[in-house]
Formats: structure tokens, C-alpha cells, sequence
């Protein structure tokens, strides 16, 4: 995805996102996380990075223990960011190709890994991570699906806040059983403060790769590989892969 291909929803529908996923859904997901860095860091993980890290509602949980820097592709995104996590650090650029010239204890790359929509950019995301993941850190990759997990379906939300709401529309497929990619085309459903309704539809590419190849792409960044399953209490009968790629090397990087 170039910059000029963000979706809609991380541009100017940002305002908006907030009210799609709001941040106290992502306390149960963030512990989940804190407690695979805690337990799989060779040290007491101190530093965060977040690549692909949106409005920042994974670090508004998970700042109180970690020093945050959050990286996301979209400055619309980072701005709603800014507001919720001021005392975390920004920076706009592509999860594919930013260098920040450091490195941290944890790397986590959340639901936006699943914009990696080819095995090449997936390969480039995870170079990355293990580019700044700290000798003894680890990097946590949870894609929405794998190949083994997805399953075409619907699911429909939203919420209000003051004097605005919105109501979605999510609907996933795929062109063929092969392929990987699958399509999300979102609809939303927009009341402003004026009481007015607007509607858009935008379709989002997302990648979709079997476990194998993930765990090969992690070990060929130079990670020692492992997944572990996520049952997130809302996630329904589908469970959550989550990657993990451990650094080898001695405690102590910067
Ligand atoms: C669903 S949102 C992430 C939400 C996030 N987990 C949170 O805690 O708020 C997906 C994000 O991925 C970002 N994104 C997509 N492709 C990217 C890329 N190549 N590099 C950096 N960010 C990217 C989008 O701009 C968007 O903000």
C-alpha cells in the first residue's frame, strides 16, 4: 500500500475510527501482549515499538509499563494518536522500509501486519521488526487471519460518542480459495453532531499466508520463530495466531 492508497478510514475518516474500535477493547489484547513480552524477553522489557499503530489503543494499555514509539504510515492516525498518548513518541513512516536507527526490547506489530498484501512486503515488515528488536528482545506479529483461520463472514458494530455515532459494515471474501488476499469491503454508516447521515464504502486488500510461511519468513529475518494461540474473549469461535520472533543474542542491546 502506498502512502496515497491508505484507506479512507486512516485519512479522512480518522476522527471516525475511535468510534469503530474503541480504545477500552484493547485492554485484554494489550495484557495478552505485555505478558508474552514479559515472558519471553531476556530481560525486563522497558522499550516498545509499534509498528502500524493507528489511533495507539494498544499502547494507551500498554504505556504505564513500556516506553512507547509509534510508527504508522498515516498522519491522520498518528494525530489521534498524539492526543490519547502524548508522552509516547511518533513518528510517520512505513512499516516496510523506516529505520529509527534503534532498537527496543519489544516490537509489536498488531492487526495492521494484515495490510502486508504480498509475501514481499510481508518479508520487508519483518525485516524491520527484527531490525529493531534489541539481542534478547522479542517481536509479536498478530495477523487478523492466516490461511487456516479464514473464513468468509460479516460482522457489524460501532458506536456513539456525544453527539456523533457510526455503524459498520465488515464483509470478508475472496476472489479464490488460493489466493493471498482477501478483500474487506467496510461500509460506514456516519450520524454527525447535525443529526445527518452519510454513508461510504472502501475496500481494504489484505493479506492472507499460511502458518508455515510466516513461521519461515520469521526464522529467515533471523528470529528464532514461535506462535502461540489468542483467544480473545470477543473474538468468537476463531482464535488469533500470534507470532512471535525471539532475537538470539546476549542481554543488553540498547
Ligand atoms: C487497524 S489500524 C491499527 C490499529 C492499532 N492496532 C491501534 O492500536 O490503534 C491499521 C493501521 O495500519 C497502518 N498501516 C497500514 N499499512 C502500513 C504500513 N505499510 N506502514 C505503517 N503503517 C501502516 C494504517 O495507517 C492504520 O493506521
Amino acid at each position: 500500500m502506498k502512502s496515497e492508497q491508505v484507506p479512507r478510514l486512516y485519512r479522512d475518516l480518522a476522527e471516525w475510527y475511535p468510534l469503530l474500535t474503541p480504545v477500552a477493547d484493547y485492554a485484554e489484547a494489550a495484557d495478552f501482549y505485555w505478558r508474552l513480552l514479559e515472558s519471553h524477553c531476556k530481560r525486563a522489557p522497558r522499550t516498545l515499538l509499534d509498528l502500524g499503530s493507528g489511533a495507539g489503543h494498544n499502547a494507551f494499555h500498554l504505556k504505564a509499563r513500556l516506553s512507547c514509539t509509534l510508527v504508522d504510515l498515516a498522519p491522520a492516525m498518528l494525530a489521534q494518536s498524539r492526543r490519547l498518548n502524548p508522552e509516547c513518541e511518533h513518528a510517520q513512516g512505513d512499516m516496510r522500509s523506516i529505520r529509527l536507527g534503534h532498537s527496543f526490547d519489544g516490537v509489536l506489530v498488531h492487526d495492521a501486519i494484515s495490510y502486508m498484501a504480498s509475501r514481499a512486503d510481508l518479508t520487508r515488515a519483518i525485516v524491520t521488526a527484527f531490525e529493531h528488536t534489541a539481542p534478547g528482545g522479542v517481536a509479536l506479529f498478530q495477523p487478523d487471519f492466516v490461511s487456516e483461520t479464514f473464513k468468509p463472514g460479516t460482522e457489524t458494530g460501532g458506536s456513539d460518542v456525544e453527539n456523533r455515532a457510526l455503524r459498520y459494515l465488515e464483509w470478508r471474501w475472496r476472489r479464490q480459495p488460493s489466493d493471498e488476499t482477501y478483500l474487506t469491503d467496510m461500509v460506514y454508516v456516519l450520524r454527525d453532531a447535525s443529526g445527518a447521515v452519510g454513508i461510504s464504502h472502501e475496500r481494504h486488500v489484505m493479506g492472507l499466508f499460511p502458518r508455515s510461511d510466516w513461521l519461515e519468513l520469521i526464522a529467515a529475518a533471523g528470529f528464532d520463530p514461535q506462535v502461540v494461540p489468542f483467544n480473545h474473549s470477543s473474538y468468537g469461535d476463531t482464535g488469533h495466531d500470534v507470532f512471535l520472533g525471539l532475537r538470539p543474542g546476549a542481554v543488553g542491546g540498547e
